[in-house]
């Protein structure tokens, strides 16, 4: 059987929990026999989206900033582990400003039916009446669903404020070690279910 390539991306801009918990998924999906890789969105110089739709019909951007060549890297894996920290209960800025760079991607319907474990973590405790990292996974679940990715499970951290914080959460950790394996299983299984 051929091996999964999966893409890990963390949407923080500082070198902080999302990339820790990214990472910990990607060695569940190493693990379970696949090649990994991670898009570290802090290190990457992106334009906004200007909006002007040229992409929908060009199928990629003119933007002359790396993101095209990143986005054949997309168009070309297997699943990805998309990570973000909470920012009032939504994905970061710079995840935004990366997914939405991905529209030369949609009509040609590239990320359909490819598939994605959500990780996302805040400073917020787990019994937080208003959910606000639960919210965060949402709004990219959204992104997924508009994209055609499906998304196998969530992981959420939480207690996390400072960077470094959720090293101390090992349960945390060990999920998203779980959520890697899981992805590329769930890969393998459809690849043999045809
Ligand atoms: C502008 C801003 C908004 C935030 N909003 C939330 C929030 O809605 N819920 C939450 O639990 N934490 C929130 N936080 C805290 C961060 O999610 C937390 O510090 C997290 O660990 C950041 O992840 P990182 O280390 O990967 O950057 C917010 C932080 C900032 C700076």
């Amino acid at each position: 059987m051929r091996k999964m390539k999966i893409i890990g991306i963390a949407g923080s801009p500082r070198k902080g929990n999302t990339e820790v918990m990214v990472r910990a998924a990607l060695e569940g999906a190493k693990e379970a026999g696949a090649k990994t890789e991670i898009i570290l969105i802090r290190e990457l110089k992106l334009e906004m989206c200007d909006g002007c739709l040229q992409c929908d019909e060009m199928g990629k951007c003119h933007f002359d900033d790396g993101m095209n060549e990143i986005n054949e890297r997309l168009a070309g894996v297997d699943g990805f582990i998309i990570g973000t920290p909470a920012r009032w209960s939504l994905l970061s800025g710079n995840l935004k400003v990366f997914l939405d760079r991905t529209n030369p991607l949609a009509v040609p319907e590239r990320l359909k039916g490819k598939e994605a474990g959500i990780i996302a973590v805040g400073q917020s405790p787990e019994d937080e009446e208003e959910q606000s990292i639960k919210k965060a996974v949402d709004s990219v679940k959204n992104y997924c669903s508009n994209a055609g990715i499906d998304v196998i499970g969530m992981v959420l951290g939480f207690n996390a404020i400072n960077e470094g914080d959720i090293e101390k959460n090992v349960k945390t950790l060990e999920d998203c070690k779980k959520q890697g394996k899981k992805l590329v299983e769930h890969l393998k299984g459809k690849t043999c279910g045809g």
